[in-house]
C-alpha cells in the first residue's frame, strides 16, 4: 500500500507595520522598555498585524493604542517593504511594511508607558546612535526614496574583535569565570595576531584567538589557535566550525603560512578532528585544565 504523501509545510514569515510619522524633516522614535527586546534602543511606533486586518487598518490600530493617533487610512503612504532575516535567538523571517504620515490631528502622546519609555522627534538625517540598526537601514532607504529592501541576509557574523572582546566569554567557558585579568594571553598583543567573533545579532557568542607561531619542529611559518570558545548555549550549532573556516581562508591569503596547530583539550578532540586536525602528541596535562593533545592541520598551498 503507498503512503499517503504528507502535504508540505507552507513558510510562515511574520507581517509587522511601522508608522514613520514625518512633521517636516523630523521623525517620531519610541524608546522600547521591559519587552524583552531591544530595550533601551530606539524603534519606530509599531506592531504585528492581527489576523484577517489590512495592513494600514492594523498602522491605524497601532498608532491610536500606542500614541492616540487617530489615523485617517488615506493619510497612510507606503514607503517601504524589508523582508528581514531572523537570527537563530529571534525567527522566523519578518515583513515589515513602513508607511509614512504626514497629516494628522493632535500631538502623539505615550500611551503605553510600560513598554515605551519616551517618545522623541529626530532629525531623519541625524538619528540616535541606539537606534535599532534595521530602522535605521530603513529609514536610509525612505530618505534614498527606495521602496523595497532586504536586511540581514549574509550579513558577515564573523569579524575580527579586540582581546578586550575575548575575555568574558574565555573566562566563562574555558576558565570556570575567573577574573578577566587571568584570562590573557602573554602572545595575545603579539605582532600578526588576531581574534574573531561570532556574533548572534549583537551579542558574541563564539570566539577564537590566533598567533604567528609555528609548531615545534616546524620551520615553514604556522599559526597557533587559543582560546575557542563558544558559549554554552550556543554550542554544536556550527559556530566553532564557521570561526576556524573564517580564519583558514584569512589565513590562507598569508601564501607562506603551512599549518594552524593548538592544544586540544580532551573535550575538544573530536571537534577539531572533524575540522581536519589531526594528533602530533601523546596526551599531556595542563595544569587546573586537564589533558590535552597538540593537534596540527596543514593548510593547502
Ligand atoms: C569545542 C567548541 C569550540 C566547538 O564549537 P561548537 O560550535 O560547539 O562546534 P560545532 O557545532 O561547530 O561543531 C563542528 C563539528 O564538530 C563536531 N563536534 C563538536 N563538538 C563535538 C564533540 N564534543 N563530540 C563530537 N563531535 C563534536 C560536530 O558534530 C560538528 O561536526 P560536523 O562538522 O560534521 O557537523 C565548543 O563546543 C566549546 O567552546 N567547547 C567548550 C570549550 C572548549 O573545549 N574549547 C576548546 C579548547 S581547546
Amino acid at each position: 500500500m503507498q503512503a499517503t504523501p504528507t502535504k508540505r509545510e507552507t513558510f510562515k514569515a511574520v507581517p509587522a507595520v511601522y508608522l514613520v510619522l514625518l512633521k517636516g524633516t523630523k521623525v517620531l522614535l519610541s524608546k522600547r522598555a521591559n519587552t524583552g527586546y531591544e530595550d533601551g534602543n530606539y524603534s519606530l511606533v509599531a506592531g504585528h498585524v492581527e489576523a484577517g486586518e489590512s495592513l494600514r487598518a492594523g498602522l491605524a490600530r497601532e498608532g491610536s493604542e500606542e500614541i492616540g493617533l487617530q489615523l485617517s487610512e488615506d493619510a497612510i503612504e507606503h514607503a517601504l517593504t524589508m523582508y528581514r532575516f531572523a537570527s537563530s535567538s529571534n525567527p522566523p523571517e519578518r515583513l515589515d511594511v513602513f508607511f509614512v504620515v504626514k497629516n494628522w490631528q493632535g500631538e502623539p502622546e505615550n500611551k503605553e508607558p510600560d513598554k515605551c519609555a519616551e517618545l522623541a522627534w529626530f532629525d531623519i538625517h541625524k538619528l540616535p546612535a541606539n537606534i535599532i540598526p534595521y530602522i535605521k537601514h530603513a529609514l536610509k532607504q525612505i530618505i534614498f526614496g527606495n521602496s523595497f529592501c532586504e536586511f540581514g541576509f549574509n550579513m558577515p557574523i564573523i569579524k575580527e574583535i579586540t582581546v578586550e572582546e575575548t575575555l568574558p566569554l574565555r573566562s566563562a567557558v574555558l576558565r570556570d569565570g575567573k577574573p578577566f585579568d587571568q584570562c590573557r594571553f602573554a602572545e595575545d598583543g603579539q605582532r600578526g595576531s588576531f581574534h574573531l567573533g561570532y556574533f548572534d545579532d549583537e551579542q558574541l557568542v563564539g570566539v577564537a584567538s590566533f598567533y604567528e607561531i609555528g609548531f615545534d619542529n616546524i620551520d615553514e611559518p604556522g599559526i597557533q589557535l587559543r582560546g575557542m570558545a563558544v558559549d554554552n548555549h550556543y554550542q554544536g550549532k556550527g559556530i566553532g566550525k564557521a570561526l576556524v573556516q573564517f580564519a583558514e581562508q584569512k589565513i590562507e591569503s598569508n601564501q607562506s603560512i603551512t599549518h594552524i596547530w593548538c592544544n586540544a583539550r580532551k573535550i575538544a578532540y573530536k571537534f577539531y578532528e572533524s575540522q581536519g586536525f589531526g594528533f602530533v602528541s601523546e596526551e599531556f596535562e595542563i595544569d587546573e585544565v586537564g589533558p590535552h593533545r597538540k593537534m596540527i592541520k596543514t593548510l593547502k598551498q
